[in-house]
């Protein structure tokens, strides 16, 4: 979310109830950005979708089937390019985003291990994402050490969501032409000095890849992502947490607990019922 003049911007799943657009007709349902509000006047229908999977809870289309799971879906196949047997390391994996790449490596057949920040994160990890192994790191006195213990080998894949003394720690644990895919990097965004990874010279020895994406550069392949992974789904192949909260007054909590982790799974916000 972020301020787009003054009301808060999202992403938000709706209901059009009037339209001048040829592509929209009141009656269809729609995800999309839009004003942190009850009804919203959308002026870009560029990154307006409609919804083709009504079938299924329309929440999803805030997460696994909307931005943040394109975001995965591009950030891990487009960006980390895995192969079967492909060692992953997913930071901040319980999230919206990281839950769906640890999923994601394991239809790939890779070994995925996540990092969280409680330990009914990890569980959840373990236990209902199919993660091979995980780790809580606020308990880790050594990032280092819970890396090497997790990834004796070392890691191909860096899905990076957290930045910071994460990041610092990969690095050295990463394999001969490994990947790192830069989605975010959220210990970083309210530092008022940034902290980075003093040791990117690993880049350079090992011929690792390290790469920045924006998911809406993806949204041209929406269509196609939202048809497979609406196919898993329903197969059961991919599963889903969600962290609901209710009503426009508990917006604020809702997004400020994104930064101390208060989450768990995607948060969302219900705004309005019908
Ligand atoms: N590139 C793109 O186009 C794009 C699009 C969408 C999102 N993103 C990025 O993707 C990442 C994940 O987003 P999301 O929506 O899936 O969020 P999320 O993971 O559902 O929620 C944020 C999580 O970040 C963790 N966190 C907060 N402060 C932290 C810190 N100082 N150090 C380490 N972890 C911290 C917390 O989990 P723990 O309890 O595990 O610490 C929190 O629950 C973010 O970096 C976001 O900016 C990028
Ligand atoms: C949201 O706000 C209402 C009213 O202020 C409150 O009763 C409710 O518990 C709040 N929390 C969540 C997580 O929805």
């Amino acid at each position: 979310m972020f301020l787009l003049s003054n009301v808060l911007a999202t992403f938000s799943v709706g209901r059009v109830v009037a339209s001048g657009h040829p592509n929209f007709k009141s009656g269809d349902l729609v995800w999309g950005m839009s004003g942190c509000e009850e009804y919203t006047l959308i002026t870009d229908p560029e990154s307006l979708f409609k919804i083709n999977h009504p079938e299924l809870p329309l929440s999803y289309y805030t997460g696994v089937l909307g931005m943040p799971g394109l975001t995965a879906y591009a950030g891990f196949f487009d960006v980390s390019k895995p192969k079967k047997g492909d060692y992953v390391f997913v930071s901040s994996a319980s999230g919206a985003v990281g839950q769906l790449v640890g999923q994601l490596a394991k239809i790939t057949d890779c070994y995925v291990v996540g990092s969280a920040g409680s330990d009914e994160k990890v569980n959840l990890l373990k236990t209902k994402f199919g993660f091979d192994d995980a780790f809580n790191y606020k308990k880790e006195e050594d990032l280092n050490a819970a890396l090497k213990r997790c990834f004796p080998r070392g890691i191909d894949i860096y899905f990076e969501n957290v930045g910071g003394a994460m990041l610092a720690a990969v690095l050295p644990n990463m394999r001969m032409n490994g990947r790192i895919a830069v989605c975010g990097m959220i210990s970083q965004y309210n530092l008022e000095q940034p902290n980075g990874a003093p040791n990117l010279f690993c880049l350079v020895a090992k011929r690792i890849r390290m790469e920045g994406f924006m998911v809406l550069d993806y949204f041209g392949t929406y269509n196609k992502f939202e048809e497979e992974i609406a196919g898993y789904l329903k197969e059961g192949k991919i599963t889903v947490v969600e962290d609901v909260a209710e009503g426009i007054e508990n917006v604020s909590a809702a997004l400020i607990g994104l930064f101390s982790g208060r989450n768990i799974g995607k948060q969302l916000v219900t705004i309005a019922r019908e």
